[in-house]
C-alpha cells in the first residue's frame, strides 16, 4: 500500500488525490507559470537559499509577484517536506500568475497560485554512475530566456523523447554556433586540458544550483574553472559530466553514440561526484 502523499496548495495542506487547481489557472492555460525543484537529505535541505533566490528572479522575470516572503515560503517548503514520508525528497514548488477567464494580457491584480509537493528523490543506479549515461545533442528550440525556471517546458519533453527514442537518458542543446549550451533537465560541464569548463551564466542556460555547487567543489580542491563558450570538437576535451538536483553529477559517456575520452566515467568527473556525494551525506548526518 502506498503511503499518503500531502500537497500544499494556495493556504492549504490536503491528500494529494484531493488537490486540485482551477481550469483557468493560467499555468495551465499559457505555462504562465514558474518553478523549483529542491532536494533534502534526512531533514536538511541542499542550497534552499539559492534556490529560492532563482525563485524570485524568476517570478521577477516574468513579472508575477512572489505569493508571499521567501521566508514563509522556506517555512512551507519545510513543512510539505515533513508532512510527507520521504528522508531523501525532492520538494518541488510551483507558482503560476493565477486564475482568471482566459486572455492573453493578464488581468490586474491576480491572486498567484503556489503549489508545494515533496516525493522521493531518485538516486542514479550504481550500474548508471559505472557506464556513465548516454547524451545525444540537438539544435537548440528553446525560447530565448532559458535563466528563468519556466514551467514551460515543451521543448524539453521534446528533446527527452527524442533521446529517449535513440536509446539516450539525455540531450543536450547546441546553439546555431555550435556552442554547447545545457541539457533538457541538466547543465553540462566538461574537462578541457585538465580545466573544468562550462557554458557562461547568460539567456542560453539556467544557471543551476548544482552547476554552482560542482563549480565551488571544483575550485576548493584546486581544479581550474572556466565559464567561457566551448564546443564538441576541441581538442583537449577529455571528460564530460551533467549535473542536476536530481543527479548531482554524473559522467557522460557516449554522445551521439561517439565516446567521450576512453568512454569510461571521467576521472575528476567521478572526484567532483564524489565531494558533492560527501556534501549530501554530511546534510543527512546533520
Ligand atoms: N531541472 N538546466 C535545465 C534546463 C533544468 O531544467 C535544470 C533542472 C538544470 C539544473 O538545475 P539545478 O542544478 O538547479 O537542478 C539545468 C530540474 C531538476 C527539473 O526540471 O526537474
Amino acid at each position: 500500500m502506498s503511503a499518503t502523499l500531502t500537497a500544499y496548495v494556495n493556504g492549504h495542506f490536503m491528500p494529494m488525490e484531493a488537490a486540485t487547481v482551477h481550469i483557468e489557472d493560467r499555468g495551465f492555460q499559457f505555462a504562465d507559470g514558474i518553478y523549483e525543484v529542491v532536494a533534502c537529505f534526512g531533514g536538511n535541505f541542499l542550497d534552499l537559499d539559492a534556490h529560492l533566490q532563482r525563485l524570485k528572479r524568476s517570478c521577477d522575470g516574468v513579472r508575477i509577484p512572489l505569493p508571499c516572503s521567501l521566508e514563509k515560503m522556506s517555512e512551507l517548503i519545510q513543512e510539505t517536506y515533513e508532512r510527507n514520508p520521504f528522508s531523501d525528497a525532492m520538494v518541488y514548488i510551483q507558482v503560476t500568475r493565477g486564475a482568471a477567464p482566459r486572455s492573453h494580457l493578464p488581468s490586474d491584480p491576480l491572486t498567484p497560485t503556489l503549489i508545494i509537493t515533496s516525493r522521493h528523490l531518485p538516486q542514479p543506479s550504481d550500474e548508471k554512475i559505472a557506464t556513465g549515461i548516454q547524451a545525444i545533442t540537438l539544435q537548440d528550440i528553446r525560447w530565448k530566456h532559458c535563466e528563468i525556471k519556466s514551467i514551460a517546458l515543451l521543448a524539453s519533453v521534446m528533446g527527452k523523447q527524442e533521446a529517449h527514442d535513440r536509446g539516450a537518458d539525455e540531450a543536450f542543446w547546441l546553439n546555431e554556433q555550435g556552442d554547447v549550451l545545457e541539457g533538457c533537465s541538466t547543465n553540462i560541464l566538461a574537462i578541457i586540458d585538465g580545466v573544468l569548463v562550462t557554458h557562461p551564466l547568460d539567456h542560453q542556460v539556467l544557471g543551476g544550483i548544482t552547476r554552482d555547487m560542482a563549480i565551488r567543489v571544483a575550485k576548493a580542491h584546486g581544479l581550474p574553472v572556466q565559464e567561457r563558450t566551448w564546443r564538441l570538437d576541441e581538442a583537449g576535451l577529455s571528460e564530460a559530466m551533467m549535473s542536476s538536483t536530481t543527479n548531482a553529477v554524473m559522467p557522460i559517456c557516449l554522445l551521439n553514440d561517439q565516446p567521450i575520452g576512453d568512454g569510461k566515467p571521467g576521472t575528476l568527473t567521478m572526484q567532483i561526484r564524489g565531494w558533492m556525494i560527501e556534501a549530501m551525506d554530511q546534510l543527512r548526518a546533520a
